[in-house]
């Protein structure tokens, strides 16, 4: 029902408020030339139709016609005047010549400014999918160009038989390479011959059968990076296109952007237009619209904006499984946790655990913090020789557990730099003391980013989330053990060089009478006649 409404509101609504304000525009200066009163002579229907329905108010006619435009930024309030029907002049002239008169501005300036209008909130925004960050499995970091079908479907197999599919791993991503480097003659995008020979709905049909879902990838631009074609003037075609390939996600890159007396715009733009073309998709077939995952390398703040169009974005440049990268990324997301919540994520990109020279410790520390922060978690690594250890962290259930709170959609802050004054940037030694909410307590994360281990302290009230006055119990998210109550403080012992913990407290009553001073956090800390305790 909603989805007919906005259907009817910017196919028929919008159009006919520019065409009824025209008509009253023109119509009022016709007492100018007529030197009489005059009344806009309205069929009553029109007129009732026009009165009730709050998406075309007579208010809305006071405001400029280039305002009224499909944008829903507009606010079709309650109040203003009343119009009523009424003919005092009843020659037919009248009414004809400004009915033509305004259908011909009417119609004019609504086609002249359609487009004009401010980046508008995608339809898929609406649609409200992809609430929790996404888990599944991307080929870019394991296999770059070197995919095929085969591959494809043996890694989706493996995301079963691996358990990582109960894990809550369900996405089957293919990244930039797929396709022949040429549209159809029909201007289609195709896929290559030789790697997808069954065809890509053959392929995305197993994995479905499998219960999983799949997912594919664009450019906003002429080409995608490795120079397949982009979608940029080709949106709509090819939103239907990876529907009707059987696709229910799509990762939109940032490569090959046309020049600007093309585009009259900048990423924002290019981003909407794909935005907008699998919400009106959506909206016309009936279907769920594709989760539209951002891949924009952090350029122009995505995340100030990005989360009106699609459900992720990503917030830096491309990963590489090396702890210098996996720091640098951590670094630059501490400055911007608080843009991830439900039905919108900060993506720190493909995890690299199980790649490279990461360490053990290294590759914890990673599937935590990206895990915390709430980031997409597409495994990147080659499922058929993964380690146990890799598939240890990639299915650790009690930190999946925060990753997928459907209570709590918020990401783990700093609450202190550590080694560096807090709000310091440093590439090589982001924050280390973190903490957030959850539906089952506050997380904490303690990051040892020296290359020594390092006792790790912190005072509990640091953390916003943690009660004054009260203690809690303390569960360790990777030895998977309770480890009793902590009164005021915390001391995590000899955590490993670039080593991780990753505890949940849980509120366990009033701290013990007695404790000195009166105030965990001394600053102002007064009794009720005025002394301060900290002086
Ligand atoms: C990059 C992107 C990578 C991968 C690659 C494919 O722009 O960040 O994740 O998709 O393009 O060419």
């Amino acid at each position: 029902m909603h989805d007919i409404c906005v259907s009817l509101r910017d196919r028929f609504i919008y159009p006919m408020c520019t065409y009824i304000a025209s008509v009253v525009r023109v119509s009022l200066l016709l007492p100018w030339f007529k030197q009489t009163e005059f009344y806009p002579k309205f069929p009553h229907n029109i007129i009732a139709h026009y009165a009730d329905n709050p998406n075309c108010h007579p208010s809305a006619m006071k405001l400029e016609v280039a305002h009224i435009q499909k944008n829903p930024l507009v606010t079709h309030g309650a109040g203003g005047p009343v119009y009523t029907a009424r003919s005092k002049l009843n020659r037919s002239f009248v009414v004809l010549l400004p009915l033509a008169l305004a259908a011909i501005l009417g119609y004019t300036t609504y086609l002249a400014h359609r487009h004009d209008a401010p980046h508008r909130v995608s339809a898929t925004l609406d649609n409200r999918v992809a609430k929790l960050p996404v888990m599944g499995y991307n080929t870019w970091n394991a296999y770059h160009c070197d995919i095929d079908e085969d591959l494809i479907l043996q890694n989706a197999q493996l995301m079963k038989s691996l358990n990582l599919a109960d894990a809550g791993y369900t996405y089957v991503n293919i990244d930039d390479c797929y396709s022949e480097k040429s549209r159809n003659d029909d201007g289609d995008i195709v896929e290559d011959a030789t790697k997808f020979p069954s065809g890509m709905k053959a392929l995305t049909d197993k994995i479905h059968d499998l219960g999983l879902k799949a997912g594919i990838y664009s450019d906003s631009g002429w080409f995608t990076c490795q120079l397949y074609p982009g979608s940029f003037q080709n949106e709509a075609r090819d939103a239907k296109r990876f529907h009707d390939w059987g696709f229910d996600y799509l990762k939109y890159d940032n490569c090959a952007v046309p020049f600007d007396n093309i585009t009259r715009e900048n990423i924002m733009g290019r981003y909407e237009r794909m935005a907008n073309a699998i919400g009106d998709f959506s909206l016309s077939s009936g279907t769920p619209p594709l989760i539209l995952s951002m891949c924009q390398w952090g350029r122009e703040q995505g995340w100030t904006w990005a989360r009106r169009y699609g459900q992720s974005w990503r917030t830096t440049d491309d990963i590489e499984p090396y702890w210098q990268s996996i720091v640098k990324i951590l670094n630059q997301n501490s400055f911007y946790t608080w843009a991830t919540d439900f039905y919108g994520h900060n993506d720190m990109d493909i995890l690299e655990i199980g790649n490279g020279p990461l360490t053990y410790e290294e590759a914890k520390s990673h599937f935590t913090a990206w895990a915390l922060l709430k980031s997409p978690l597409l495994i990147g690594t080659h499922l058929a020789s993964a380690t146990k250890e890799t598939l240890e962290i990639l299915t650790n259930p009690e930190i999946i557990a925060i990753h997928q709170d459907s209570v709590v959609g918020t990401s783990i802050s700093p609450f202190r730099w550590g080694i560096n004054s807090d709000w310091v940037s440093n590439d090589t030694h982001p924050a280390q003391y973190w903490s957030g909410e959850s539906q089952n307590g506050t997380v904490f994360m303690l990051l040892n980013t020296l290359d020594e281990p390092a006792d790790m302290f912190f005072r509990l009230t640091e953390s916003p989330w943690i009660r004054a006055g009260r203690q809690y119990t303390v569960r360790d998210l990777w030895t998977h053990t309770d480890n009793g109550t902590v009164v005021r403080n915390f001391t995590a012992h000899a955590v490993p060089p670039h080593g991780v913990v990753a505890l949940l407290l849980q509120d366990a009553g009033d701290e013990p009478d007695g404790l000195w001073p009166p105030c965990a956090v001394l600053e102002w800390c007064m009794n009720s006649n005025g002394t301060r305790i900290d002086e």
